[in-house]
């Protein structure tokens, strides 16, 4: 039997649950920062690095976005998508579902056209140079009101044949689904898919929210479903893909130790879990060090392992086809 760690690099997999700014890596900030003549309160990489300490979201968020302002040019979303793609070449992923937050570059004056004109030209890139496929996900800002989300989605409009869905992000607490259903409505009408972040430090109930008001396609995070018997029973009956992101919970202290991770109580609950990076640049790990981790912390088995690659397909937006294809790659690898 094959190492675990060398069995997870090969194995076929997609990643649902990135989000585009939190792949920027301590050393293109510093030449992004460069190029555009700003101004950053480091020295180093691996200041920057050692800044990278948090106790909760909202501490994360706040160097997050700070992070996010060596963004300007086309060529600088461009350049971070592309070196995304390169490490995900490397991971042996086939498929991303990468999202975006317009808000905290047109809230600095950056174009909504400079910002996806540049991720979706190193997204078609990566299609024709790596052969991995993609859609792209725009989320909005919970801690910003509803007008500014509308106002958004209205932005989005010329660009909605690049976008797939709509999605929501930034600290949880205090902002739940139902401040945005209204717009999330508005989304679903222009035929957008629906994925919320729900459960990662709010409560169960923003869960029953983004089912019952937001009517999600998909569930970031989710974790905290695990507090409601009768809630892991509906979600896991609809058959709904959760997007957990071990690594990203660990830094984020939503659970203090990998040991104790829900994940594989999650999948014994009959729920289809998906493993996923998050934040990679921050949060200390890509696609496949998620995988080896958890597995290794939880001691998941070979088939745990596989079931988490299959769901990452089964719960993405590829057509039928496709997805079927992926399917059959996987058990190839597995089987023969
Ligand atoms: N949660 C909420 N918002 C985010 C996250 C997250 O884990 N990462 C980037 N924005
Ligand atoms: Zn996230």
């Amino acid at each position: 039997m094959q190492n675990i760690e060398k069995f997870i690099k090969g194995l076929p997999k997609a990643e649902l649950h990135l989000h585009l700014e939190g792949s920027l890596e301590p050393e293109m900030m510093f030449e992004l920062a460069a190029r555009n003549n700003i101004k950053i309160p480091f020295k180093t990489p691996d200041e920057v690095r050692a800044a990278y300490k948090f106790s909760n979201l909202q501490e994360f968020l706040d160097i997050y976005y700070q992070g996010a302002s060596v963004l300007v040019t086309e060529q600088d979303f461009y350049d971070l998508t592309f070196a995304y793609l390169t490490r995900m070449k490397a991971d042996n992923c086939k498929h991303i579902e990468v999202f975006f937050d317009p808000q905290t570059h047109t809230d600095r004056g950056i174009g909504f056209d400079v910002v996806v004109g540049g991720i979706s030209r190193a997204l078609a890139d990566g299609k024709a140079k790596y052969g991995i496929t993609s859609r792209l996900i725009m989320c909005f800002l919970r801690h910003l009101p509803e007008d500014a989300a509308f106002k958004t989605l209205e932005q989005a409009k010329p660009y909605l044949d690049k976008i797939i869905g709509v999605g929501l992000d930034s600290g949880e607490v205090g902002h739940p689904p139902s401040k945005f259903a209204r717009v999330f409505a508005a989304a679903r009408e222009l035929g957008l898919k629906i994925v919320a972040h729900a459960g990662e430090e709010g409560p169960p109930e923003y869960i029953y929210e983004a089912l019952d008001l937001l009517h999600v396609d998909r569930i970031d995070h989710g974790n905290r479903c695990m507090e409601d018997n009768a809630l892991v029973a509906r979600i896991a009956s609809a058959g709904l893909t959760l997007t957990v992101c071990p690594l990203s919970n660990l830094a984020l202290c939503v659970v203090k130790d990998l040991k104790k991770h829900p994940l594989r109580e999650m999948m014994a609950a009959g729920l289809k879990v998906t493993i996923n990076s998050d934040d990679p640049a921050y949060f200390g790990g890509y696609l496949n060090q998620n995988y080896i981790e958890t597995a290794q912390a939880l001691d998941l088995s070979r088939d745990e392992i596989i079931t988490c690659a299959k769901n990452s397909f089964l719960g993405s937006f590829l057509p039928d086809d496709e997805i079927a294809k992926h399917l059959s790659d996987i058990e190839v690898y597995c089987f023969s």
